[in-house]
């Protein structure tokens, strides 16, 4: 039996508007999601999800995983056991951390020698393909670690404090969420289209102040962000109810994360104030844990 992990991952800047091909910056998290593999007869793949043999309805990306995988190796049965720190929906990357997790531990057990690049192509094959229109960026993310330049993929400094998500536990579709804004842009593109390259110029402002870890200024333009994914219709009113709650608190900015229209909204807090955000966000309704950049990707427990 080999267990291999992969982290989870927030938005600082540009979710959705990376779908276009515009830049986003985007932050692997301490949280991760835990692959147990050993080869077997047939296929078992057991999870909160349920417990299934190849069943593309429950399991959709561990089972594109194995077939995939077939490319590289002779699968012929395998047990995988999934533990996930992520809550499955929610916008925090938890399909590329199974994914991603999953083709390392597959890796690994029949030695198909895939380097980090091929993982992050095949991770993000397999989200197209159970996704439909999916960026590159939370396999990349997920396998690589750290704070991420999209698409150039190139490395930023760490972000060194204290990253509150709250949860809005409202389960988000990012295929249905993505299939919205496409659908808003091709009815206005005049008005859509700036407002993504806005959302992608705002990236490219913020690389400085990642790297000068000027949180301040990153803060201000995380609160900008915010209002423009408003304006593309991924907010809802539990996640706006959850942003306030953290900036009222003290929080040093506050956003939705990754797909929006539930799942997850992300503060950037001081080092005195994350406990004070996340009781905030709880008197309203959400639940949040303090978590905080990690440089680590996926990896061989
Ligand atoms: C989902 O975490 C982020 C989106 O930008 C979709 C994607 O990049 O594939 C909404």
């Amino acid at each position: 039996m080999i267990t291999c992990s992969a982290p989870g991952k927030v938005y600082l800047f540009g979710e959705h508007a990376v779908v276009y091909g515009e830049n986003a910056i985007c932050c692997a998290i301490e949280l991760r999601t835990k692959v147990h593999a050993e080869k077997a007869e047939d296929v078992i793949i057991e999870s909160v999800l349920g417990t299934t043999g190849m069943d593309i309805e429950v399991h959709p990306y561990v089972c594109h995983v194995l077939k995939k995988m077939q490319q590289f190796a002779d699968i012929k049965g395998i047990r995988f056991k999934i533990e996930s720190e992520l809550p499955v929906g929610s916008g925090l990357g938890s399909s590329a951390a199974v994914t991603v997790a999953s083709i390392e531990a597959l890796n690994q057990l029949y030695g198909c020698g895939l380097s980090l690049e091929d993982i992050a192509g095949l991770g993000h094959e397999i989200e197209k393909t159970v996704q439909g229109n999916a960026s590159p960026t939370d396999t990349y993310v997920s396998t690589m670690g750290g704070v991420v330049m999209i698409p150039q993929r190139k490395k930023l400094k760490t972000i060194k404090c204290p990253i509150v998500v709250g949860n809005t536990h409202k389960f988000s579709s990012t295929k249905e969420l993505v299939a919205n804004v496409a659908k808003l842009r091709n009815e206005f593109p005049d008005i859509i289209d700036p407002i993504l390259s806005d959302i992608g110029r705002m990236s490219l402002l913020a690389e400085k102040s990642v790297n000068e870890k000027d949180y301040k200024t990153i803060g201000k333009l995380m609160n900008v962000n915010q209002g423009l994914l408003d304006a593309i219709g991924v907010g809802s009113a539990e996640l706006s109810s959850l942003v306030y709650a953290a900036r009222n608190s003290g929080a040093i900015c506050a956003k939705i994360t990754g797909a929006g229209g539930g799942g997850c909204m992300i503060a950037l807090a001081e080092d005195n104030n994350a406990s004070d955000i996340v009781n905030a966000i709880e008197d309203v309704g959400g639940s949040a844990i303090i978590t905080r950049n990690t440089e680590e990707g996926v990896r061989l427990e």
